[in-house]
């Protein structure tokens, strides 16, 4: 480790973490007795900790955020040339890094138009859900304003993403939420008998997935509805991807009943499953995007709502009425790094041509993963796009019945004592956290590939045997 502090000075840092602290997801109580984990330092796929202890990445910053790796001079250097000629100001007025990244992401989004900067994704989707009640007031007389929003899917922390959180260990004891989301069925072909749809394959089970979405719609009254919020992966839900002929039915079901797209492409966007955003593999027309982690890698706090001329058209066609337009702020939106931080990411990601190693080194990490399952019987189902992969873990192939959540997170131990770190759902779906999480940056080469699947090979026979 090329550290910047002394081992002593560690000793202090990390006591001053145990007395003052609160980590992010962690039941504390065993930090009482034990050291946290404190990540002194980044190059590349690799970080080391307080110990000095070196280890591969395999989830980009422990949360899909990391896309282009740690120590990136081009992205600082940029950050820091912003910041020393303007840090902030509010977005009520622009700024140079915001005008040229807008410019450049909506150059990638064919069909949309506007990009509106917000900090979080949670944020991002909360601006959207305001949108969307808007012009429910505007357009529908104030009719037209619940959200549809999946089973298994994530949009955040907050309490009104929460709302639309499909997440049902996640939302417990956070209630009650905000009125007017609604909850749709998921779309996991390995649990498709949960749907009652096991005597369906492929296209056509795709098909039936989304024919419950109109189910709802039409329950609830399709003039009540007035958007569909979906994941195009669903991530933290167990890397979940839609079957063949679901997003085409999905589409065709928003057009008849005149419901807004939203995608949340908070983990999705940017690269990670090897095109710049997840939708796009599926020919999908969103209305809104939203994006934050990949952005800017993590260098800056950024996310992004993106959406269409048309919409944006709707707040500013009557200018006579105080009332019509976007009565919207995010304070942090208006900081230059973010942008700043955005566009020298984005060039990294095409000098460099990720997109294109992420597609190839996500190929090498399914065979991996499909090979280990040859081996284990305890993986059910192995699934994913690019570096965005997931490993399902079973007591039994034929029943699926999930292991016990310890077992999985045991097997995430195991591979960070041998210097891997990997993803497990967490705390999210009751008796559903059992899927390994794999997003390594998308500058992974085949060395790190492997590393990642032997590290995991060997957890797997230590933890199943
Ligand atoms: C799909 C998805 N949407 C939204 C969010 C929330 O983003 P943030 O934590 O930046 O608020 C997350 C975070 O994990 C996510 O996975």
């Amino acid at each position: 480790m090329d550290g910047t502090l002394k081992e002593n000075d560690l000793s202090r840092v990390v006591a001053a973490d145990k007395a003052n602290v609160w980590h992010h997801l962690l039941q504390h109580k065993p930090l009482e007795s034990a050291d946290p984990r404190i990540i002194v330092e980044g190059k590349g796929m690799r970080v080391w900790d307080q110990n000095g202890k070196e280890f591969l990445d395999a989830v980009s910053g422990g949360v899909w955020t990391v896309n282009v790796g740690y120590g990136r001079e081009t992205i600082c250097d940029a950050v820091k040339d912003q910041l020393m000629q303007l840090c902030y100001f509010a977005q009520s007025a622009g700024s140079i890094p915001g005008a040229l990244y807008a410019e450049k992401l909506i150059s990638k989004m064919p069909g949309m138009s506007r990009v509106y900067y917000t900090n979080s994704g949670s944020e991002a989707n909360e601006k959207v859900f305001k949108l969307v009640r808007q012009i429910a007031h505007k357009k529908y007389g104030g009719t037209k304003t619940k959200i549809l929003y999946r089973e298994r899917d994530y949009h955040g922390s907050t309490l009104a993403a929460m709302s639309a959180g499909g997440q049902d260990e996640r939302n417990a004891q956070y209630g009650p939420f905000a009125p007017g989301f609604v909850r749709v069925p998921h779309c996991m072909e390995y649990r498709k008998h949960e749907l009652g749809l096991d005597h369906l394959s492929g296209e056509d089970f795709g098909i039936a997935a989304a024919n419950q979405i109109e189910e709802v719609i039409l329950r609830e009254g399709p003039d009540t509805i007035g958007a569909l919020c979906l994941e195009p992966i669903t991530a933290g839900g167990g890397v979940i991807e839609a079957p063949e002929g679901y997003w085409p039915r999905v589409q065709e079901i928003c057009k008849q009943y005149d419901i807004l797209l939203h995608i949340d492409e908070v983990v999705c966007g940017v690269g990670r499953t090897g095109t710049w955003f997840g939708y796009q593999h599926y020919g999908i027309k969103p209305d809104f995007v939203t994006m934050a982690k990949g952005v800017a890698s993590g260098y800056a706090a950024i996310a992004c709502m993106v959406t269409t001329e048309e919409v944006f058209d709707m707040f500013k066609d009557d200018a006579d009425d105080p009332m019509n337009y976007f009565r919207d702020i995010s304070t942090f939106g208006g900081c230059t790094a973010g942008p700043a931080a955005a566009l020298a990411n984005m060039q990294i990601i095409e000098d460099e041509e990720l997109l294109e190693n992420c597609t190839k080194m996500g190929a090498r990490m399914n065979a991996n993963l499909m090979a280990l399952m040859e081996k284990h019987q305890v993986i059910g189902d192995v699934r994913g796009k690019g570096l965005f992969q997931g490993v399902e873990l079973v007591k039994d192939r034929d029943t699926k019945e999930p292991v016990d959540e310890a077992d999985a997170q045991k097997v995430v131990a195991d591979c960070g004592a041998q210097g891997v770190i990997i993803g497990v759902t967490n705390r999210s779906i009751p008796g559903r956290n059992n899927t390994l999480c794999f997003s390594p940056a998308l500058i992974a080469t085949e060395q790190d590939i492997d590393q990642i699947t032997n590290a995991v090979d060997i957890a797997l026979t230590n933890v199943f045997g």
